[in-house]
């Protein structure tokens, strides 16, 4: 049977950063404050007028370049996103007419910061059954549109940015070696955006009383993200016979730097197997794997026949994991 093997990655953030100094001057927050809990210093925040089409194109285009691969061979164009350009049509469809991709189906793919994990799966499984043969998958967010900017427990977590790979399928023994996909809907108030679904209607009071925008219960989300993280990357494991010393790169979710220590903890990672870059991006939700993968393979981390390991978690409560061979 064919794997999906990842021919090519690429990334996009918008050019604006926003520093934790930047957020001094209009929250009661501080830089101290700010890296001490979650290791992040900057953020990337879209420009007027740039939407989540538009990084999600971008990144795509720099991944298909480094695949060489045409617009028209693309077969399906996934897109993980919670922060699309409307609730519908789905941003896949706008990126596949951004980029003329005639011969793509599209659609996009809601598990929070899990939406790239989970669209890679779905990606991963098409080819697999020989449904298609080349497809895009793509993590896009501004999630610096949807936080509430008077709320300092949240927004300051948050950034923007796109990642982007192209899978094949290929014969051989580079590729995708399994995904494992959880959800548990019982947990969903403790990380949800409420409006505008059909559940919350858009009024003046709403937006006065800041409904409609992210809300998180930090300490919860922080105790089950680690849990389920370490869980899902020992199932990738124990599935296909590894230990934690055979990753060489592991690349969770960038949702905050105590996160991702803890879990490696757990997991018994050394500090060079673990990919980090929350500091200068923040927690670009289902972005944040594709665009922390495109800066390792573009900075030559990456070698043919490494094991790297994905690690996801997010609202819903979503988490999941892919375990690739380079
Ligand atoms: N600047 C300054 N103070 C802040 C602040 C900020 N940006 N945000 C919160 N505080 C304050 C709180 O108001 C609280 O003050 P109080 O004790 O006077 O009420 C104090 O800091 C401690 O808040 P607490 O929530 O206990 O802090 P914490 O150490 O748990 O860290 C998070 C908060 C959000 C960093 C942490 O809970 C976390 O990382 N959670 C997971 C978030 C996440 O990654 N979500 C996405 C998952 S995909």
């Amino acid at each position: 049977m064919k794997k999906a093997r990842i021919v090519g990655t690429g990334s996009y953030v918008p050019e604006k950063v926003l520093t934790n100094h930047d957020l001094e001057k209009f929250l009661d927050t501080s830089d101290e404050w700010i890296t001490s809990r979650t290791g992040i210093r900057e953020r990337h925040v879209a420009a007027e007028g740039e939407n989540t089409s538009d990084l999600a194109t971008e990144a795509a285009r720099r991944a298909m370049d480094m695949a060489g691969i045409g617009a028209e061979e693309i077969d399906l164009i996934l897109v993980g996103t919670i922060t699309g350009d409307f609730p519908w049509p789905a941003t896949a469809c706008l990126v596949q007419d951004n980029l003329g991709a005639c011969n793509a189906a599209a659609f996009d793919i809601s598990a929070a910061c899990s939406g790239f994990v989970f669209a890679l799966d779905a990606g991963v499984n098409y080819i697999k059954a020989g449904a298609a043969q080349n497809v895009l998958v793509i993590g896009a967010e501004i999630l610096t549109r949807v936080v509430d900017w008077e709320d300092r427990n949240t927004c300051v977590l948050f950034g923007d940015g796109a990642g982007a790979v192209v899978l094949q399928g290929q014969e051989g023994e580079s590729g995708v070696l399994s995904t494992h996909l959880h959800s548990d809907g019982s947990y969903w108030e403790l990380l949800y955006q409420a409006g505008f679904g059909t559940r919350i209607q858009p009024t003046e009071q709403g937006i006065k009383d800041r409904i409609p925008y992210l809300k998180m219960q930090g300490n919860e989300v922080f105790k089950m993200a680690v849990r389920s993280l370490s869980d899902v990357a020992v199932e990738a494991l124990e599935t296909n016979g590894f230990v934690s010393s055979d990753i060489d790169m592991f690349i969770p979710h960038q949702a905050n730097r105590r996160i991702l220590e803890a879990t490696a903890k757990r997991l018994k990672l050394k500090d060079e197997q673990v990919y980090i870059n929350v500091d200068r991006f923040g927690n670009t939700s289902g972005a944040s794997i594709p665009l922390a993968l495109d800066e390792a393979n573009r900075a030559g981390k990456i070698a043919e026949g490494d094991l790297l390991l994905f690690d996801a978690f997010g609202g819903g409560f979503t988490w999941a994991s892919a375990l690739v061979r380079w």
